[in-house]
């Protein structure tokens, strides 16, 4: 579904997206996984696993749980096209803001985690790059994390990356579970809390 907002464009304010956060993290815990957004230390160093130049011209980068866009923004930040990204979001809140703050990115309303739902709709076959991920996995059972990142994996060429943050001291899913490897990045320490970037590929 392509959202699109007839709000005024917000800025990009990062107390009033802390507030924003905060208060869907009141309302769904389970679902935001975080009380505040990334940080932009933390967003440079996922966007840094994402592939550009010409070559990725016809090629979709997917995001899934964007929030407020903070990781979106280092995506575009670091040369992604705009109108490259597809942007799927849960929160009907969050994707309004999405589409006011990037109006040439698809926004999906949607579950990502369902296989062959919206967002594949949204894809329209289209081949992705890369899929770039702020699911808080750890509220989900095993089987649900792996076939996200499996099922994205597949998707893909051999060796593009699906690239998650996380906040554990354990990985949310163990690469030889869905025949991967993970590189592990070092500590954001300056993001709250901190995190480390993992990226899985296959291939
Ligand atoms: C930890 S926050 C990360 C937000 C953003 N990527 C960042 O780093 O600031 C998790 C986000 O995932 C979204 N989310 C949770 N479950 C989802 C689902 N099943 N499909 C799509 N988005 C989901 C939440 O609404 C929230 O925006």
């Amino acid at each position: 579904m392509r959202v699109s907002s007839s709000r005024a464009a917000d800025p990009r304010n990062r107390s009033s997206d802390d507030v924003r956060f905060f208060r869907g993290w009141l309302r769904r815990p389970l679902v935001m996984g975080a009380v505040s957004p990334s940080s932009r230390r933390l967003g440079r160093a996922m966007a840094a696993s994402v592939p550009v130049g010409p070559g990725m011209a016809d090629m979709a980068v997917l995001e899934i749980g964007p929030g407020t866009g903070a990781v979106t923004q280092c995506l575009i930040d670091r040369g992604v096209p705009e109108e490259s990204l597809v942007l799927a979001e849960y929160s009907p809140e969050f994707c309004e803001l999405l589409a006011s703050r990037f109006p040439k990115a698809r926004i999906v309303r949607g579950d990502a985690y369902a296989p062959n739902g919206d967002v594949e709709k949204a894809l329209a076959g289209r081949s992705v790059a890369a899929v770039v991920s702020g699911l808080p996995l750890f509220t989900k059972p095993d089987s649900v994390r792996e076939a996200v990142i499996s099922g994205s994996l597949d998707r893909m060429a051999p060796g593009s990356p699906f690239i998650q943050f996380s906040y554990a001291l354990t990985l949310p899913v163990k690469p030889d579970r869905i025949g991967a490897s993970v590189e592990i990045g070092s500590w954001v320490k300056l993001n709250l809390p901190p995190a480390r970037v993992l990226v899985y590929r296959r291939g």
